[in-house]
């Protein structure tokens, strides 16, 4: 039984469409990633999965039970870090661990012993009984996705979880997403790092406009949207350059001042470039980013 169903889901505000048609699955311990660009719908669509706001057709599933309708009961299971962090300002770190503890039912020495571990899993133990309102951005991001796992969860649901981390934290919460995945729990996640979709999820679900245009293994995805490597060339005039590398690639493409080629063969673009001092290029393979760029554009949305 999958863990998430989405079924032909379609969501209105006002006149606007921004969930059409949507249906995916989560499997049990799978890392499912949903992508798109901004106001594609993502948040939309975890916000009905939790039962905050309801769909106005399709079905909806969590845990095996139906959403809305006993969103209640399938949230005992799930743990939420919302886009934007809900924390309770006046609250320390520990309190609002404790808090949320309390709200999931659990008693005050159960909430007790698992404040530790959670600071641990967050590196926040030395902020424990700092007051929320005086954490960074970062730490505050932390604190959510602790805050999460209050109640073991079976399910992550996660928008945007590593926004506003800096590099460090990042590979952080990594490395920790994926022990959580190797005790067996299913993650639902919204990322616009296509290098964190890349690493983690086993599948992801490329959303534009609320409907669904593509969904995959990261990897079968690479291969079949773009199944070469890019040279990516930096110069003042890329249209000038497109003009001459154009023939030797298979696909080109601009953006800004960069100009990305898409090549079967590298070895004549290299020879053209070797002698361009002033250029500066970047041979490597085909990525995630280099897929949803190709599915939604290259320009900006919204
Ligand atoms: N409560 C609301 N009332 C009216 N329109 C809304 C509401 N919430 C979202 N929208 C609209 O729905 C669309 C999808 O928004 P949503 O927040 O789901 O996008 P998103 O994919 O999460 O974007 P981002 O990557 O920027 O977070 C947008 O056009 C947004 O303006
Ligand atoms: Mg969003």
């Amino acid at each position: 039984m999958p863990a998430i169903e989405f079924e032909q889901v379609i969501k209105h505000y006002g006149d606007k469409t921004v969930v059409n048609g949507l249906s995916f699955d989560v499997v049990p311990g799978e890392c499912f990633g949903l992508l798109g660009p901004n106001g594609a719908g993502k948040t939309t669509t975890l916000r009905m999965l939790l039962g905050i706001v309801s769909p106005d057709a399709g079905r909806i599933s969590l845990c095996g039970e139906p959403v809305p309708a006993r969103a209640r009961h399938a949230r005992a299971r799930v743990g939420v870090v919302p886009q934007f962090d809900n924390l309770d300002p006046d609250f320390t770190v520990r309190e609002n661990l404790l808090v949320f503890g309390r709200y999931f039912g659990l008693s005050a020495s159960e909430t007790r012993a698992l404040v530790a571990p959670l600071l641990e899993f967050a590196r926040l133990e030395s902020k424990a009984d700092a007051r929320v309102g005086e954490l960074s951005g970062g730490m505050r991001r932390r604190l959510t996705l602790a805050r999460a796992l209050v109640n073991d969860p079976d399910v992550l649901v996660m928008d945007e979880p590593t926004t506003g981390l800096d590099p460090q934290a990042r590979h952080l919460i990594w490395e920790r997403l994926r022990s959580l995945l190797a005790r067996g729990k299913t993650i639902l996640l919204t990322t616009h790092f296509m290098e964190e979709a890349e690493r983690l999820c086993n599948r992801v679900c490329v959303i534009e406009e609320g409907r669904k245009i593509a969904e995959g293994a990261p990897k079968a995805l690479i291969e079949s949207e773009i199944g070469c490597d890019v040279i990516e060339v930096y110069g003042p005039d890329p249209v000038a350059l497109r003009d001459e590398l154009a023939p030797l690639a298979k696909r080109t493409e601009i953006s800004g001042e960069t100009l990305f080629c898409y090549v079967d063969e590298a070895a004549p673009v290299h020879a053209l470039l070797r002698h361009r001092s002033d250029l500066r290029y970047l041979h490597r393979p085909a990525n995630l980013e280099d897929v949803f760029l190709r599915l939604t554009g290259r320009e900006m949305q919204d």
